[in-house]
């Protein structure tokens, strides 16, 4: 029988520790970089999503400066709102606005559930186009926001720091709330599906606000939708990673969700994540992460060689591990710290 050898990812993702030790950076397309600030200066963010050539243009542009173990298809985790009856914008300096929040049973009733294909192709599209460049080691990552996050965005309307029209839903209406997980779960497993038949080989699941509700809460209100949504994407039969966002207080609950790799946010030990993944029995293989982003805007090379280091000593009892930020790239990050974080990890002898 011939063995087939997997891309590094997908072996660590499979808990194999390869022999080349995999990275990625999330959000590693974006404007750090001069050549996605080109093309951003003709069009907008929303346009650039949806236009498939340049978006697997902008996908492709941090692959060709560093040498990268998977490309994550340029995209928003906004975008399943935009067409679910939700007006979304970008306002600089504002971050995302999505313009009549969900706030109510008759909100939730105008909302509607798109036919991906016909209605939004791009993401596919743009996924099918940029496979054709990445080489034979690199893995294509679609993703899509955990329903808990893309509905936080949905009830508040934009970004928030206190999350009080989310608690009031379920504080006060949790069937409404309920509700509207449930769409967001059907919904992203259509999307999902869409991005894997176009070529994605990996799926992530961003719930940057995971952390900011208790255990008790999460266990309730999120837990359930979430165990839906992976056991539904079971059958596409690719990784599926998710990213709880905000702290580790709620990886007890996070253990019990079949899981192939969990990405850790940069300000949980890797030590103590992969502990206490593995006292709930979690299904998990591989764990991904999590250097703090910030060290590449302001670190100098050297420390960024010791941060770099920091995390590879922390991972070290993980069943395996995947490189990479433990949020978002940031727009202040230097290109060059990149590329030494990268040349760490090749040189990094344990
Ligand atoms: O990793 C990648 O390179 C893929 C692209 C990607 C983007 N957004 C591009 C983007 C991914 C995976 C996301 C996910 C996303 N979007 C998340 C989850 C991950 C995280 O960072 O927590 C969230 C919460 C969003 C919502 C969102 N979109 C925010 C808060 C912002 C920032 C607004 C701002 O002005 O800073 C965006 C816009 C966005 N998404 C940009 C990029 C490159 C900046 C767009 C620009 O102005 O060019």
């Amino acid at each position: 029988m011939t063995s087939i050898k997997l891309k590094p990812l997908l072996a660590a993702a499979a808990g194999n520790q390869p022999e080349r030790h995999p990275a990625w950076f999330l959000r590693q397309a974006g404007r750090y970089l001069p050549e996605y600030r080109e093309i951003r200066s003709h069009l907008s963010f929303l346009e650039l999503c949806r236009d498939p050539a340049k978006s697997a243009e902008v996908t492709l542009q941090p692959l060709r400066r560093f040498d990268l173990d998977a490309a994550i298809i340029f995209s928003d985790i906004l975008i399943p709102p935009a067409h679910m009856g939700q007006t979304l914008t970008f306002d600089k300096g504002h971050g995302p606005v999505l313009r009549d929040p969900v706030r109510s049973s008759q909100d939730l009733k105008s909302l509607s559930l798109p036919d991906w294909e016909k209605d939004a192709p791009y993401t596919g599209e743009a996924i099918s186009h940029t496979i054709s460049g990445l080489n034979s080691h690199q893995t294509m990552i679609g993703f899509a926001g955990a329903p808990f996050t893309v509905a936080s965005y949905m009830i508040e309307g934009s970004g928030t720091k206190t999350f009080s029209e989310v608690k009031k839903l379920i504080f006060t209406a949790p069937d409404v709330f309920r509700g509207l997980l449930e769409m967001l779960t059907e919904t992203t497993v259509d999307y999902l599906k869409m991005q894997v038949k176009a070529g994605a080989e990996a799926l992530m699941l961003f719930d940057t606000w995971a952390g900011n509700l208790t255990s008790g809460d999460y266990h309730q209100h999120v837990l359930p939708h979430m165990k839906t949504l992976t056991s539904q994407l079971r059958s596409l039969k690719v990784p599926i990673t998710y990213f709880p966002g905000q702290g580790g207080e709620n990886l007890h609950e996070i253990g019990g969700i079949d899981l192939d790799v969990v990405a850790i946010d940069w300000r949980v030990p890797m030590e103590r994540a992969v502990s206490t993944l593995r006292s709930c029995k979690s299904p998990f293989r591989c764990v991904q992460g999590n250097l703090d982003p910030m060290v590449l805007s302001w670190g100098n090379q050297e420390l960024v060689r010791e941060k770099v280091r920091e995390v590879l000593t922390s991972a070290k009892n993980a069943p395996a591990h995947i490189f990479n930020v433990g949020h978002g790239v940031l727009p202040t990050t230097r290109p060059e710290s990149i590329q030494t974080a990268l040349e760490e990890l090749r040189s990094f002898r344990p």
